[in-house]
């Protein structure tokens, strides 16, 4: 159930799920894997009393339509959310704010659509490619959520998604995501394992990216560490990198409070 209004809106053959919030300059948030629009809840509340919030679901997920391909590409994804924005009538370009698969999106985003993109907040993601064993290891998975469905993967992905405190104290939203991954359907997460693990290394192009850009993590993420986004944030010319105590992986859920500071105090200086 989403807290929000969704507004379904036909985009590359695919019906996708929005919430649109506030008004004001736009900001696209898009969520990690295998979740949905759901997981920026507080972000929506919070930042769309000043600003326009656009965050979809993306293909496949959530209140979307499924996804039919093998393989889905992060090249691709990146493609539906600029038509999103063209058939939303959205101009303006916007500042995108991507979280873990999000973020894979995001450097396609800012190759493919640049034309539609403002700024970038980049929340516990990668920019590396996989290393072959993960890339082997997403197969796997794949092939067997197709046969077994995403109980065993929800299972396997929430104890890396949280902080160790957030995990133990039973944190409320912990139940909530691992609703989110059991909803999403298997040939959506296998598409997305198969596209994670074919995506390219964007280091190459850190240094070229001229947009501000504000890169955010959870001090006890484990599977985009602290130190591996920080060299993210030391890589792109015009980054600020803010570290967010007692979070893990999905630091905006886990603290939105600090998160919601950062994100906003990027946002004023935008204006
Ligand atoms: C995510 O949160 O989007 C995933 O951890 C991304 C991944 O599996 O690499």
């Amino acid at each position: 159930m989403s807290c929000w209004p969704m507004r379904k809106v036909a985009v590359r053959g695919c019906e996708l799920a929005v919430a649109l919030e506030g008004q004001g300059m736009p900001i696209l948030f898009v969520h990690g894997f295998p979740l949905d629009h759901s997981m920026w809840d507080n972000q929506i509340e919070a930042i769309s009393r000043d600003f326009q919030v656009i965050a979809p679901d993306l293909p496949g997920f959530g209140g979307s339509s499924p996804l039919k391909v093998e393989s889905q590409r992060m090249e691709d994804f990146a493609d539906s959310l600029g038509e999103l924005l063209s058939v939303l009538g959205i101009r303006e370009p916007v500042v995108f704010c991507g979280l873990s698969m999000g973020g894979y999106i995001a450097w396609q985003f800012w190759r493919r659509q640049s034309d539609k993109l403002r700024a970038l907040i980049l929340c516990d993601t990668r920019a590396a490619a996989d290393s072959p064993e993960v890339a082997q290891q997403r197969i796997t998975n794949a092939d067997r959520v197709l046969k077994e469905g995403p109980d065993f993967f929800a299972d396997m992905m929430i104890p890396r998604l949280f902080s160790p405190r957030k995990l133990a104290e039973n944190f409320y939203a912990v139940e909530k995501i691992r609703e989110v991954m059991r909803r999403t359907a298997p040939q959506t997460i296998a598409a997305c394992l198969r596209g994670m693990a074919q995506r390219v290394d964007a280091r190459p192009w850190l240094g070229e990216i001229t947009h501000p850009t504000l890169v955010i993590v959870g001090e006890e993420d484990a599977l985009s560490t602290p130190a591996e986004m920080e060299g993210i944030a030391a890589a792109i010319p015009n980054a600020r990198f803010v570290k967010i105590p007692q979070a893990g992986h999905l630091a905006p859920l886990e603290e939105p409070q600090a998160v919601n500071q950062a994100i906003l105090e990027f946002l004023q200086q935008l204006r």
